[in-house]
């Protein structure tokens, strides 16, 4: 291997952060920290990897926050994908958020449930027409034998949906994820940085700082 991996050190120089400046709600936190990323001009500072896992395998890939509240955190994808056999054998699943121009990151863990369909109509149609289509066409996480069947699939829908609106296919959808714990981690000087997690207890978060 050419490349130095170990040449690639960053000492981290953030002010850090203070369990004060923590808010009571880690969803206001969130918004908090979402807010100073989407200023920060990120690319996509909405991207978050998704972890699942069933009982042989785990698996991560990345997919966009199109929604969060006090009740949880949306995606939405396939439901036929391998995410979501994974989300169905095992709806345990972490988020991380990798905001590292900000020397932060998020971690989420939590229980998936799919959000209703009426939601997801709600998006669905909020979409331009031909990610619309991108949907239809594509049966995610498949084997397929090249591009060109996907293009053919995407001409078909086209054509099939010509007229009027796309509608909603029944494999496609969000997913919330409820969380249990919510870690902010702050970059800091010498590897001691700042963590904190607040963890669900009843219907209360506690806050605990957490060793780096
Ligand atoms: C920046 C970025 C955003 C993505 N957003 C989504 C998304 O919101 N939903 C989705 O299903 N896939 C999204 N993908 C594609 C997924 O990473 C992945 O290829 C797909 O969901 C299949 O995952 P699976 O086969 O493990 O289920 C995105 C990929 C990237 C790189």
């Amino acid at each position: 291997m050419t490349i130095d991996l170990n040449a690639l050190r960053r000492e981290f120089t953030s002010n850090g952060i203070s369990r004060e400046q923590m808010n009571v709600s880690p969803f206001i936190q969130f918004e908090h920290w979402m807010k100073q990323a989407t200023e920060a001009d990120l690319t996509l500072p909405n991207a978050m990897s998704i972890a699942t896992s069933c009982s042989d395998e785990v698996s991560i890939r990345t997919v966009l926050l199109k929604s969060f509240d006090d009740q949880g955190f949306v995606f939405f994808t396939n439901y036929n994908s391998k995410k979501s056999q994974q989300i169905k054998q095992n709806p345990n699943a972490a988020l991380l958020f990798p905001w590292l121009d900000l020397e932060r990151q998020v971690k989420i863990s939590g229980r998936v449930e799919k959000i209703s369909t009426l939601d997801s109509i709600k998006y669905f149609s909020s979409r331009p027409k031909d990610s619309q289509l991108g949907a239809w066409a594509s049966s995610q996480s498949d084997s397929i034998s090249s591009r060109q069947v996907l293009l053919a699939q995407f001409e078909a829908m086209k054509n099939k949906f010509k007229k009027g609106e796309v509608p909603l296919p029944d494999f496609w959808g969000g997913y919330r994820v409820v969380p249990h714990s919510i870690e902010f981690w702050q970059g800091r000087e010498n590897r001691l940085h700042d963590r904190f997690v607040y963890l669900k207890q009843g219907k209360d978060w506690v806050i605990e700082r957490l060793a780096p």
